[in-house]
């Protein structure tokens, strides 16, 4: 059971039923001074319960709280201060992870699932920075929903429908040249989707050509529909090799055109619904405090929201989820607005569990990239470079090391994941190669490093699982126990707030805190304590690599 919990039943037990176990778990708090103790609670809410200042309440408290997990308590100021007995709380903490290795932290399996929209780019055009930041951070948020209890859809909403399809067959008949499409798709069709931008600048019936392609390609003409498949197929294969290279999978990859034939029974329901209003022509669902939502335009095609309306109906259908992230830049939060209230308009009570969880954009020197333009540094090349930069990290440091390939991959790849995880979505991230694979700084390679690092310990020290022992653990691993200890929180707080960055934030707290005990404390000597030592770092690289397989980051096992 939770630390906290365990604490928060032993005042419970004082307190006639005046708080709950819950309402004390909320109270209890880190104190400001780690002289002050471990924990500690005000009993300001008491005080008025009882009708008695704090201070005597602290007092009576630190008189009758009893638990096998606190050596002290003192009253001091209204507050009940709490020192954890560490001898117990190591004991127990380490057994728990010992005997649940990579499952410590799970909660119990639900039977309720979680959609996940991630990734999904554009087919014909290059995967963009921002697409890899929509991936990783939906393929964390897919793993953390599994350790709470979750199933995971994996869902890759490709954007293989809409009118830049129209563009790209407009733009393939006037320039597109077979045989170089052939040999590298995604790059000659971004080159002829570029060049349809320009010149479309100047020339407006290009446009006008655009949406009639697109038109045709939704009623199925051959030769827009064989274009089309082409293109995509193309695409995909592409990007397949960076999926793989991330090791992502995906459950389903239906994307936009798969709901081409799933929309008109949309609209059907909403004009039903008494929703649908024309607008100059078009047809539009009116909301308050924000733009209306269009369903279709004057020339009757339908938009990206209209399948995602699809989309979001056929989810709910097919998997019943009790939760749907979308996991889009933030460029698009009044999309997500407009869909959202449009299902709640429609009197669907399951639009509340949809959710957009946003994310800033990734900057060149302080600048975001676009596509249209044809900035772009393509994902691929970073990843390759990431990994070559890796490979000669490797090679200056450990030229010996075996399965160097497979190593130089998972730092690379690792890096550039946890570049991204390691702080707040919201935040923009600075793209830096040079920042990402340092060994020593808040970097994924400096966590893969730490576990690496007591791989090779454990294996010096010959400790076996057998051969356990939880005495001898002093002051100075206190911290790592304690962050140990909080590891489920910090899974549960990520899924609550949909933020993978705790768990990256987390791994290098635990990282940092074991390297300074590992500076200080002579692991390998001593019989009975480097026992107690080396279970201690068994338990934190089975922490670390779980953190790290959460965040959808190897662990090597030699660095
Ligand atoms: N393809 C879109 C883009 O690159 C993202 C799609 C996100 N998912 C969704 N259900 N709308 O902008």
């Amino acid at each position: 059971m939770e630390l906290l919990k365990q604490i928060a039943i032993s005042i419970e037990t004082e307190l006639e039923s005046k708080l709950t176990v819950k309402e004390i778990q909320m109270l209890l708090e880190k104190p400001k001074n780690i002289e002050l103790g471990d924990l500690a609670f005000p009993c300001f809410t008491l005080a008025k319960l009882y009708k008695k200042s704090p201070q005597l309440i602290a007092s009576e408290l630190a008189k009758q709280v009893k638990s096998s997990l606190i050596a002290n308590v003192e009253a001091v100021g209204g507050y009940l201060n709490i020192f954890y007995d560490q001898k117990t709380i190591a004991k127990e903490v380490l057994g728990e992870i010992l005997k649940n290795q990579n499952n410590y932290g799970q909660l119990p399996m639900k039977d309720e699932q979680v959609t996940i929209d991630l990734s999904s780019p554009n087919i014909a055009k290059p995967f963009s920075m921002g697409h890899l930041r929509s991936t990783v951070i939906g393929n964390a948020l897919a793993n953390i929903s599994e350790k709470n209890g979750y199933k995971a859809v994996r869902i890759n909403h490709l954007g293989d429908w809409g009118t830049q399809f129209g563009k790209l067959i407009v733009a393939y008949k006037l320039w597109g040249d077979k045989e170089k499409i052939e040999a590298s798709p995604i790059e000659e069709l971004l080159k002829i989707y570029v060049k349809f931008h320009e010149k479309a600048e100047v020339d407006e019936e290009l446009n006008v050509e655009a949406r009639a392609a697109f038109k045709s390609l939704e009623q199925g003409n051959e030769e827009a529909l064989q274009l089309w498949k082409w293109f995509k197929e193309a695409s995909l294969k592409e990007f397949q090799y960076i999926y793989e290279l991330l090791g992502i999978q995906f459950d389903s990859f239906n994307g936009e055109a798969f709901y081409n034939d799933k929309m008109e029974t949309v609209v059907k329901e909403i004009e039903e619904k008494g929703l649908l209003v024309e607008s100059d022509g078009a047809l539009v669902v009116e909301l308050e405090n924000m733009p209306p939502c269009l369903i279709k335009k004057t020339d009757g095609a339908t938009l990206y929201a209209t399948r995602d309306l699809a989309a979001a109906l056929y989810r709910q259908n097919n998997y019943a989820f009790t939760k749907a992230f979308y996991v889009v830049g933030n460029e698009q939060s009044l999309h997500f607005k407009q869909l959202f209230s449009v299902l709640q308009k429609m009197g669907y009570a399951w639009a509340k569990d949809c959710q957009h969880v946003p994310f800033g954009m990734m900057l060149k020197d302080g600048k975001k990239m676009s596509t249209r333009k044809g900035k772009v540094i393509l994902l691929k090349e970073v990843l390759n470079e990431a990994i070559e930069e890796a490979k000669k990290s490797i090679e200056e440091k450990n030229p010996s090391l075996l399965h160097k390939e497979e190593v130089a991959k998972s730092v690379g790849v690792g890096a550039v994941i946890f570049h991204d995880l390691k702080n707040h979505r919201m935040n923009d991230v600075e793209f830096s190669l040079e920042q990402m694979l340092n060994f020593e700084g808040e970097t994924g390679p400096y966590v893969q490093y730490t576990h690496a690092r007591i791989n090779s310990l454990l294996q010096k020290g010959k400790f076996e699982t057998n051969n356990m022992s939880f005495a001898g653990l002093g002051e100075p691993a206190w911290p790592t126990i304690m962050t140990l200890q909080g590891f489920p929180q910090v899974i549960q707080k990520s899924f609550e707030h949909a933020d993978p960055s705790l768990i990256a934030k987390y791994c290098l707290t635990l990282s940092r805190h074991f390297n300074k005990y590992y500076a200080n404390t002579k692991i390998l000597v001593g019989d009975e304590t480097k026992r107690s030592k080396l279970t201690l770092c068994y338990a934190v690289a089975i922490v670390l690599k779980e953190g790290l397989s959460l965040l959808g980051i190897d662990a090597p096992e030699q660095m």
